[in-house]
């Protein structure tokens, strides 16, 4: 007999499979005795629902039933009837029970609902089995898909982008270096600096902290392309908001300039919110009900909003005069804190906020320079409850103002040389930006730590899985 997973088995129409045999395989999230029969909850990881199994205690043996605990593996072959509990329209009678896995009761760590964030995050190992990171787990897929889907219907390619790199695109100096140099015996240049010369690659190297750099040069001859891997970013801030390890999304687009971008910005996160709704309800239903009751309809309001626009001059301005208590000072020229941000988006317009046209020294050399000589063409998108989720700009697309921004922010021309380049030989106006995917995952499934949209998550001094 074939195996069906318990999501196919639930979305059929009853009429069509009650009366039939089937073989589920799953773990059993509870069971429950009366007098001659068990219910156990049994769930396969396809959908958040469990399919309600009915044991007969005269068809099977007390001892091998006493094995079926919370969290053991099972394979159960029965027929399908319509149920008489409200919730639910079938279940499945079984016939025979395969014990594949036991999960001794005073051990499993997974016996009772409830348990915090904080607890399930020291086992990362056994939480996907929870409904709540299922739920998330799910959906991040999801996510993954859409955002492929997105691009590709509208003809951009997907561009692989080093892990590994000479170049510190942010040049905010937060890479973990990449050696296979002996740490214990370095070898030394005659000037007593490390010579890298006898490294891997002969080269000071690291993780990547983006693919943008490379990814403009995909855009500049592929047209349209976008990056979706991993980032590093070594930076020490333990907050609900920051992980070491992150993946990153990178459209970059020829021919596009700043409204362009915004435009694909906003068009974007409205069509992965959408694709959410559609095709992940349930979980996100779930995480409403326990989690974020506004969860539901923040995600439509912004469906339905058109995203309100302005320069960071002017955000400055309502900061100013928002008579709000910030830990933090604001005046121009200040890079935002999250506080600021937030103020802005959940008080002050109440819907999601593009940025654009900041100061020059407090974003990175690759952004287009504006007339005032001042601000650059740059771009963030703020959420309610998240803050920034993208980052991005026009890209300075002339070769001599482009060269005095890499000088002025003393980044090694050694390692830019080919992106300055591309600025010598058909350069062209283009764009692009970065969505943080877990930023966007504490969006959409309303989770308020960015180490639970993640399976593994890493921070500083936090690597057990
Ligand atoms: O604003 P960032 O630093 O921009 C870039 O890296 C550009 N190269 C992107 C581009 O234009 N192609 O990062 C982009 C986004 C942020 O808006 C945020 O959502 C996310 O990446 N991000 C992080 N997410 C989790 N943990 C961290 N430590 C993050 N740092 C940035
Ligand atoms: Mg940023």
């Amino acid at each position: 007999m074939q195996r069906i997973k318990i999501k196919e088995l639930l979305k059929a129409d009853p009429n069509n499979v009650i009366g039939n045999d089937y073989l589920v395989k799953g773990w059993v999230r509870t069971r429950r005795e009366s007098k001659n029969i068990s219910f156990i909850a049994l769930n396969d990881g396809s959908t958040i629902n469990h399919l309600q199994i009915v044991v007969d205690h005269d068809k099977f043996n007390e001892d091998f039933l006493k094995k079926i605990t919370t969290g053991s593996a099972i394979g159960v072959k029965g027929q399908i009837v319509a149920s008489p509990a409200p919730k639910q329209p079938i279940e499945l009678h079984s016939n025979e029970i395969e014990l594949y896995g036991e999960a001794p009761a005073d051990e499993y760590p997974l016996q009772k609902k409830g348990h915090s964030l904080e607890f399930l995050r020291e086992i990362a190992h056994l939480r996907p089995r929870t409904n709540t990171f299922g739920a998330i787990f799910r959906i991040r897929h999801h996510l993954a898909y859409s955002i492929h889907k997105f691009f590709n219907d509208k003809g951009f390619y997907y561009f692989h982008t080093p892990i590994i790199t000479t170049s510190d695109c942010e040049g905010a100096g937060e890479m973990f270096r990449v050696t296979t140099l002996d740490l214990y015996n370095l070898p030394l240049t005659d000037h007593g600096k490390i010579d890298f010369s006898e490294d891997f690659f002969g080269k000071e190297t690291a993780l990547t902290v983006s693919g943008q750099l490379e990814g403009e040069l995909g855009a500049l001859a592929l047209g349209e392309i976008y990056t979706f891997g991993p980032t590093f970013r070594a930076e020490n801030s333990n907050t609900t908001r920051h992980l070491a390890e992150f993946w990153m999304i990178e459209p970059e687009m020829a021919f596009y300039d700043i409204i362009d971008n915004m435009n694909l910005a906003e068009e974007f996160i409205k069509y992965l919110i959408k694709y959410l709704l559609e095709n992940c309800y349930e979980d996100l239903e779930f995480l409403n009900n326990m989690y974020d009751k506004e969860l539901l309809d923040r995600l439509n309001h912004v469906l339905d909003t058109p995203f309100e626009r302005l320069t960071y001059t002017d955000a400055i301005e309502i900061l100013k005069n928002s008579n709000q208590n910030f830990e933090f000072p604001i005046y121009w020229g200040v890079d935002l804190q999250s506080e600021h941000e937030r103020y802005l988006v959940e008080k002050y317009f109440k819907k999601p906020v593009i940025l654009t046209d900041y100061p020059k020294e407090i974003k990175a050399f690759y952004m287009k320079l504006n007339d005032d000589d001042k601000t650059v063409k740059a771009m963030d998108v703020l959420v309610p409850r998240v803050g920034e989720i993208i980052g991005g700009s026009q890209r300075e697309d002339n070769y001599d103002k482009l060269l005095k921004r890499i000088q002025e922010n003393h980044v090694p021309m050694k390692d830019v040389w080919w992106y300055l380049e591309t600025r010598k030989f058909g350069s062209a106006p283009h764009s692009g930006f970065g969505l943080g995917f877990e930023r966007f995952m504490l969006f959409v499934t309303g989770m308020g730590n960015i180490r639970d949209v993640i399976p593994f998550p890493r921070t500083p001094k936090n690597i057990e899985f």
